[in-house]
């Protein structure tokens, strides 16, 4: 299944892969995972879906430096800016990136030590394909390691402006985002709240000693907002909102919350609602009033073959 008409027209998560992307990770946090997955015997890396590879240059940190990476992405624009970004930051030499499928990997099995994903297995139809097709290409004894969030938890975040919020405007809210979650996953295109499914998925595929953590990364939005990650994201939300892009944009959002089993004149109204608070929070931001913990709940589940 293609995505709607309206996000087709730029490659896959185009409206992603923005600067907020950089400040994902604590590098010592990184290190730690490193060490408790055991990267040190790693030498040949898959990074599936690796888009313009900001996972990938992220472990490239933790990395033995003798290890090479290889990205795949189904968008050709995407792998030929990977190439560009690696080399950039002087990793040409270690990583290649190719055009493929994740469920179809154009990879013999057993060709990887480490194969991993950051935020991909949610954009596929079957995610339990998907992982199936990671483990066929890791050797007996390597590690399938995804990073995938539970979008739905980050949606239920508060912050100062929907502190107060009436009670049936909050549950509207997630109603509309799960409404949308799930006509997302119906038309195929994969669940916006997979993580929490992952590590089951890996047992019942066959894989021992699954590991579950969380990023401890949170990127709290708090005055001054002098911080990168902070002029990052409110660069992104005042860009957004000037494109009435809730996330998607607005004729996605609809085929989404239509296929979710939601009706035309809701969706109307929860997207003029979810306008209002944007504007809301942008406000309070230039106010300086706004403030968020702003976790994002992001899974890293591991697993070892054979
Ligand atoms: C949200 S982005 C994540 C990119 C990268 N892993 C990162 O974390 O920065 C999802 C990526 O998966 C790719 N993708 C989606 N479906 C795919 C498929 N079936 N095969 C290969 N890549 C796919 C998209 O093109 C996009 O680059």
């Amino acid at each position: 299944m293609n995505e709607p008409k309206s996000q087709a027209a730029k490659p896959h998560s185009a409206e992603f892969f923005n600067e907020s992307r950089d400040y994902w990770w604590n590098l010592d946090f990184l290190r730690l995972m490193a060490q408790r997955l055991r990267f040190d015997d790693v030498r040949r890396v898959l990074d599936v879906g690796c888009g313009v590879g900001h996972w990938g240059r992220s472990l490239a940190h933790v990395l033995p430096p003798e290890a090479s990476v290889t990205g795949l992405d189904r968008e050709p624009e995407w792998v030929r800016r990977a190439g560009e970004e690696a080399a950039r930051a002087g990793l040409g030499r270690r990583f290649t990136f190719a055009q493929g499928d994740a469920m179809a990997l154009p990879f013999a099995d057993h060709s990887f030590d480490l194969v991993t994903c950051q935020t991909v297995l949610m954009h596929l139809s079957d995610f339990g394909a998907g992982l199936r097709e990671m483990i066929r290409v890791t050797r007996p004894g390597g590690l399938v390691f995804a990073v995938e969030p539970c979008n739905m938890a980050s949606m239920a975040v508060f912050s100062s402006v929907t502190d107060q919020f009436p009670t049936e405007v909050v549950a509207a809210w997630l109603r509309f985002q799960l409404t949308m979650q799930r006509g997302k996953r119906a038309l195929g295109l994969g669940f916006n709240s997979v993580g929490d499914l992952v590590p089951g998925k890996m047992i019942e595929l066959g894989l021992r000693d699954v590991r579950v953590y969380m990023s401890d990364r949170a990127t709290p939005m708090l005055p001054p907002y002098d911080q990168p990650h902070q002029r990052a994201e409110i660069s992104q939300l005042k860009d957004w909102y000037a494109r009435e892009h809730w996330m998607w944009d607005k004729a996605t959002a609809r085929s989404y919350f239509i296929a979710g089993g939601g009706q035309e004149p809701e969706f109307a109204a929860l997207w003029q609602q979810a306008g209002r608070q944007m504007a809301a929070e942008l406000a309070a931001m230039d106010a300086g009033t706004f403030h968020c913990a702003n976790p994002h709940i992001t899974y890293l589940v591991s697993g070892r073959v054979g």
